[in-house]
């Protein structure tokens, strides 16, 4: 019955009118081409190889094919409605071994997709780091170097050279916690290594990235340019309200919260986490001047959320909530208070949420359609809990659904779909699942 009310029925939530709606992807995520126009391999290109290390042996060789189906899948985000489509930048493609100068093919193709966007009223929403480190500066020691920082800084600045004209909206990076913990120190990302002292390090080092670059932006851009970061930070919930519980999800909340947003909003580091980290002997390569260099001005904050953490003086807690593909729980009231205590505790900020959505194991199409009803109901209860925050007092501005279609879900392959759209690989076909057009006719019915 609930699965029935949700299928069409586009939601009607009150919001500012100018509220942006959009939907994201990656480019090693979605491009493919991995080879042409003077591309050069990234540390997921790399990973890729690694036995184990992806699930079913799986790569980004061809993904989604985007980089030859561009004009298409414009045409496809243009159906949509929406008004902007957050995407990235492929490093390697642009200044292939990440130093140098620009590869003039590689920004071509980001030159057209900006011109295909704007002729269809679409707002390019830049994002210059999403996972794709060009291997020759792994090779030089990766994000624990700091040398990479200064590589992203020139990077940055390349890019918006050629595309700042036309692009006003700018993230630098995307989710550095995952690059920094599961790359660095878990080992299911790209790179794949072990080494917590080396994580804490690319924690610093892309920060440090970040706040190079977003100087580098405003500088290079000859006209004024909107900069953020997009964080997954972390809803960690106390388990009970021992103290230890507390605790517990006070220092999960430093590690994924406050060790990113204080250094970056307040200029310092947050002392509890700090100590806690010297206390295993792991610490942060400092230098005068980093924390100035980090603290720039944000013109806005990207906020990931899929889930929450609930967290008890034993560790993670199970809780008995519907879970997606991923076994990530579905609580979409977190996605309310997180943003209000970002806002609380980071005034100032315009929020986006720059990513939400979920996988579930669906039906191959039938009759041209995707019945997909618990992605649909999954965005209409994370919407409304949006709604929920702004309410509430939260300045959030924006919400851009992940995917706008499958793609190469990292460690996971191609089984976990994320997509309003469809993607048969062999193929290539896009089909709008249910959740596209319901998805369409709320932005549209926000609008009337
Ligand atoms: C986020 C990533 C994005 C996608 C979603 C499911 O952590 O930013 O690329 O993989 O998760």
């Amino acid at each position: 019955m609930k699965t029935e009310g949700f299928r069409m029925e586009p939601l009607d939530l009150t919001l500012p009118r100018d509220f942006l709606w959009g939907v994201a992807t990656s480019a090693y995520q979605i491009e493919g081409a991995v080879s042409e126009d003077g591309r050069t391999a990234s540390i997921w290109d790399t990973f890729c190889r690694v036995p184990g290390a992806v699930a079913g042996g799986e790569t980004g060789d061809t993904a989604c094919d985007h980089y030859h189906r561009m004009p298409q899948d414009v045409a496809l985000i243009a159906g949509l409605g929406v008004d902007a489509y957050r995407f990235s930048l492929s490093w390697p493609r642009i200044q292939p071994g990440g130093k140098g100068p620009a590869n003039p093919r590689g920004l071509a193709f980001y030159d057209r997709l900006v011109d295909e966007l704007l002729a269809k009223g679409i707002r390019p929403w830049i994002t210059l780091y999403h996972w794709d480190l060009p291997q020759e500066l792994e090779d030089n020691g990766g994000w624990p170097a700091r040398d990479t920082a200064e590589r992203f800084a020139d990077y940055a600045e390349l890019c918006v050279r050629q595309l700042g004209d036309r692009v006003r909206w700018w993230t630098t990076l995307n989710e550095p916690w995952c690059s920094a913990v599961l790359g660095y120190e878990l080992g299911i990302h790209a790179p794949g290594r072990n080494d917590r002292g080396d994580s804490l390090a690319a924690v610093h080092h892309l920060l440090l990235g970040h706040g190079l670059a977003a100087q580098r932006l405003r500088a290079a851009a000859g006209h004024p340019v909107q900069v953020g970061i997009t964080l997954n930070t972390t809803h960690a919930i106390p388990a009970d309200d021992r103290p230890a519980s507390v605790a517990a999800a006070h220092h999960a909340d430093g590690l994924g919260t406050r060790l990113y947003l204080d250094p970056l909003v307040h200029g310092r580091y947050p002392a509890d986490v700090v100590d806690a980290l010297h206390r295993e002997n792991v610490h942060l390569p400092l230098h005068d001047g980093d924390l100035a260099d980090i603290a720039q001005p944000l013109d806005f904050l990207g906020v990931n959320y899929y889930t929450s953490h609930v967290v008890g003086a034993d560790g993670p807690v199970r809780r008995d909530l519907p879970r997606t593909a991923m076994d990530w729980e579905i609580h979409p009231e977190g996605l309310t208070d997180h943003l209000v205590r970002l806002g609380r505790d980071y005034p100032g900020l315009p929020l986006y949420v720059t990513e939400n959505g979920a996988a579930f194991d669906e039906p191959a199409p039938s009759g041209g359609e995707v019945a997909d009803p618990r992605r649909t109901a999954y965005l209409d209860a994370h919407l409304r809990a949006v709604a929920a925050a702004h309410a509430q007092g939260a300045d959030v501005r924006g919400y851009f659904a992940w995917s706008l279609m499958d793609n190469f879900e990292w460690a996971e392959g191609y089984a976990k779909r994320f997509g309003l759209v469809h993607v048969d690989y062999p193929t290539q076909r896009r089909t709008l699942k249910q959740s596209a057009r319901w998805y369409a006719a709320t932005v549209a019915r926000s609008r009337a």
